[in-house]
């Protein structure tokens, strides 16, 4: 058996032989490189055969190493490793530094890593002023979005893409202030006082002082902190999705990572990627009681709206970052008291699961069904949820950010398009226009 497809143009009766590669696993991953089909033509000043893939449902842009996704099976890793047993063992910032760096960090690299993340969590005085130039009641994700890209005025080096150690430099900057930064935003937008980063606590710990110490003496719950982590953990990276796409499609450009991590974060935000958990909760509040959900399900499969928390792109099985969450609840309501919106959306997940249109569309639970329903209990208000995501998927964006400025196959993102517009046509002056 030969690694090559062959290809016969019925135009002209033409065949062509074209290599087939692999990635890790010949059964996930055979693909032919796009620009081989440019050789098929009708005649010879004809540009060459293209594909035509909207929402670039079954296009590789790139090779990574980073994170493993196989949707039919549910199977999600990092490095190799699966998202469970980080999820159950580690911590936040070890996956993060394994996420970044290909390796579980040793004793003494993890003590590193954490001080250097740990110190840099202060902003300049300065950008409080970006969050206050804000209308009291902005979304939180836009005041993230504006200063993440504001920050790039404030590390002129950064530019410098092409050094190595700038690059870490500023990699760090971005994981450590990030969540000084939202806490911020939603501090000003409630009126209170901004809470300074506390070092001696851990990034999740220090995320909650930083929001919701009210009082000298606050400490943050011990259970919330490490579920906020095992949180951080779920949504670290998940390979090229939307916003991973635009991160590594803006930072394709070569500019700094403040800018391309605020366009990756404006990705995110969308009611289809990372705000899909803010819609989750309010749709869940809409069918408002149990006895609601089949009339809410009979309007969803009537075309009227999405079930929202609900399908994937990749995942035609359970979501396994969502079948994590569900074993959280007990530990999360045990500190928060039970939210009364999870028997709708256990329901609702039970009625969908049985019902022949989620069924055969391969409709599961994501991600974001349970994790809206967790922050809430936790405290949050609905409109921080998408900031939840972006925090932690800052790590996973500049991982491939990293990836992507050392690969040898990196040039410009550029894709092409089919052209359907009007062939020739003659300027004709405003008066004689009919
Ligand atoms: N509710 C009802 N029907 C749906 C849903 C849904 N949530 N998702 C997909 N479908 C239907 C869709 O109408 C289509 O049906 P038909 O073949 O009859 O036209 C079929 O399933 C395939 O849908 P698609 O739009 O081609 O699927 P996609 O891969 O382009 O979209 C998705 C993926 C996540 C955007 C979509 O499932 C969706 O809109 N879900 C709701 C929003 C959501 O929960 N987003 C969070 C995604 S997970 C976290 C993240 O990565 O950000």
């Amino acid at each position: 058996m030969s690694d090559s497809l062959t290809i016969i143009d019925n135009r002209t009766g033409k065949k062509y032989e074209v290599p087939i590669s692999y990635g890790t696993y010949n059964t996930y991953g055979a693909s032919i490189p796009a620009s081989a089909l440019r050789s098929i033509k009708s005649s010879d000043d004809d540009f060459g055969m293209m594909t035509y893939d909207p929402g670039y449902t079954n296009t590789a842009h790139c090779k990574s190493a980073i994170t493993f996704v196989d949707g039919e099976k549910g199977i999600l890793k990092y490095r190799g490793y699966s998202i469970e047993d980080l999820a159950t063992r580690g911590n936040f910032l070890e996956v993060a530094y394994l996420i970044l760096h290909g390796d579980l960090p040793n004793r003494s690299q993890l003590d590193e890593w954490e001080h250097e993340i740990t110190h840099h969590t202060l902003i300049h005085e300065s950008i409080k002023k970006f969050i206050e130039g804000f209308h009291y009641d902005a979304h939180p994700m836009i005041m993230l979005i504006s200063t993440i890209a504001g920050l790039s005025s404030f590390y002129p080096m950064a530019g410098d893409t092409a050094d190595q150690v700038r690059r870490t430099r500023q990699i760090h900057r971005l994981i450590a202030k990030l969540p000084t930064i939202s806490a911020f935003a939603y501090r000003y937008r409630v009126g209170l006082r901004y809470s300074y980063p506390d070092n001696d606590l851990s990034y999740t710990g220090n995320f909650l002082k930083m929001l919701f110490k009210m009082t000298r003496s606050y400490t943050p719950d011990p259970i919330l902190e490490k579920v906020l982590d095992v949180l951080f953990i779920l949504h670290a990276d998940h390979e090229q999705n939307c916003s991973t796409s635009v991160m590594r499609g803006v930072g394709s450009s070569l500019p700094d990572p403040y800018v391309s991590v605020a366009a990756a974060a404006a990705a995110l935000y969308g009611p289809l990627h990372g705000g899909a958990n803010e819609r989750v909760v309010r749709m869940l509040r809409e069918i408002g009681d149990k006895k609601n959900v089949p009339a809410y399900i009979k309007r969803v499969k009537a075309g009227e709206f999405r079930l929202m928390g609900f399908g994937h792109r990749v995942y035609k099985n359970y979501d396994p970052r969502a079948k994590i969450l569900r074993g959280l609840f007990e530990q999360v309501f045990e500190a928060t008291g039970r939210s009364p919106l999870l028997d709708v959306a256990v329901d609702l997940e039970r009625i969908a699961l049985e019902d022949d249109y989620f069924v055969e569309r391969k409709l599961y639970p994501n991600v974001d069904f349970y994790s809206g329903i967790i922050y809430q209990a936790m405290g949050f208000p609905m409109d921080m949820f998408p900031v939840l995501f972006a925090i932690p998927r800052t790590v996973g964006w500049l991982a491939q950010w990293a990836e992507l400025l050392e690969d040898p196959d990196l040039r410009i993102a550029r894709p092409r398009q089919i052209y359907t517009g009007e062939n020739e046509r003659t300027y004709i002056p405003v008066e004689s226009r009919e």
